[in-house]
């Protein structure tokens, strides 16, 4: 490697001094001090302060180096300020304010590190055969390596500055992303509006009697108040004239042979409304998943994992029909699936 004026010194055949990169052999890469001679005797010396290829196109290097350092803190300021405008609901141009400050700052300094501070050259490199030998590599290797070594060193305290910029920006940048998922669900997936006495009505708020429907009729009903709830849905559908027990432990709840489902196919959610009497199945017409409605609505057939939940019903004095609580079970697919 040749500098342009001739002063060609990276690939020098003189002593190293404590100021230079030495190596090549098993000495290459090492960074500092002087390495053992890899053939013939012959010390390389690869890097040095004094080389004119690492010195700082500032003239007054110290005094730049203060400037970028103002320019990194301003950038850092204006991070830190849109995180806080950010978390404080500012509007989006006093973000954008300090969102300008922290770029311009980070990218001043930046880009002045880069032009005043870091080496300048020119450097050219003569043509040569292009196959380098082992030595030649190893060499240059270890050049590379130790310059890049000794810029950066000299630089720690504006590498700190930058590295505490990036971090705060990467900080501040995941914040939207963090709110832009919303706030936790809490237990609200695991419950439905329906209550324990909740009466039974229509999509319309009609409340339903336990002699509206004929054995064999089905119906789409709500707990009253929240007519329409896309997680109350439930198929209300009279099997029998008589109570029927679709598991043990539910002796209780189906009062004149009406059984309560939760209509969200616990697949993938869509509405499970197609009855058919005579085999006492509901089917989900997404997947074609098929319940069996005499037996707690567990699948016999298609790709839903897991039983429809039931709904303990009951009927009041004045003949309506109420729910005795909740589902048994969380409604619909997803991470409510349970054995
Ligand atoms: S959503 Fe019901 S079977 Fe797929």
């Amino acid at each position: 490697m040749t500098q342009a004026n001739g002063e060609d010194k990276a690939l020098s055949s003189h002593g190293a001094s404590s100021d230079e990169v030495v190596g090549a052999g098993s000495g290459a890469g090492s960074g500092s001090g002087s390495g053992a001679p890899s053939d013939g005797g012959e010390e390389l010396v690869f890097a040095s302060l004094d080389d004119p290829h690492l010195q700082p196109a500032a003239r007054n290097p110290q005094r730049m180096e203060k400037v970028i350092a103002v320019s990194l803190v301003i950038g850092i300021i204006g991070f830190a300020g849109l995180g806080a405008a950010y978390w404080q609901g500012a509007t989006e141009g006093v973000m954008g304010l300090f969102l300008a400050v922290g770029l311009f700052g980070m990218g001043f300094g930046l880009a002045a590190w880069g032009k005043y501070l870091m080496p300048q050259g020119p450097f050219v490199e003569e043509r040569h055969d292009l196959a380098g030998t082992r030595r030649e590599q190893e060499a240059f290797e270890a050049a590379a390596l130790g310059r890049g070594q000794m810029v950066i060193a000299r630089r720690g305290f504006l590498g700190k500055l930058l590295g505490a910029g990036a971090a705060i920006f990467a900080i501040v940048a995941a914040f939207p992303l963090l709110r832009s998922l919303g706030p936790l669900p809490g237990k609200s997936l695991d419950r439905t509006s329906w209550r324990k006495g909740s009466r039974v009505v229509t999509v319309d708020g009609r409340p339903v009697k336990a002699t509206d429907l004929e054995v064999g009729g089905i119906l789409t009903v709500f707990p009253e108040g929240h007519e329409g709830s896309a997680m109350a849905q439930t198929v209300l559908i009279r099997v029998a004239s008589a109570p029927v027990v679709t598991m043990p432990g539910r002796e209780t709840w189906s009062p004149d042979g009406y059984l309560a489902y939760s209509k969200i196919c616990t697949h993938a959610g869509c509405p499970v409304g197609l009855y058919e009497e005579q085999s006492q199945q509901l089917l989900c017409p997404c997947h074609q998943s098929l319940f069996d409605v005499l037996d707690g609505a567990v699948p016999v057939f298609g790709p839903a994992p897991r039983p429809l939940p039931q709904l303990p019903l009951m009927v009041d004095s004045a003949g309506y029909l109420r729910a005795q609580s909740d589902f048994n079970q969380p409604v619909g697919p997803g991470f409510w699936e349970r054995s």
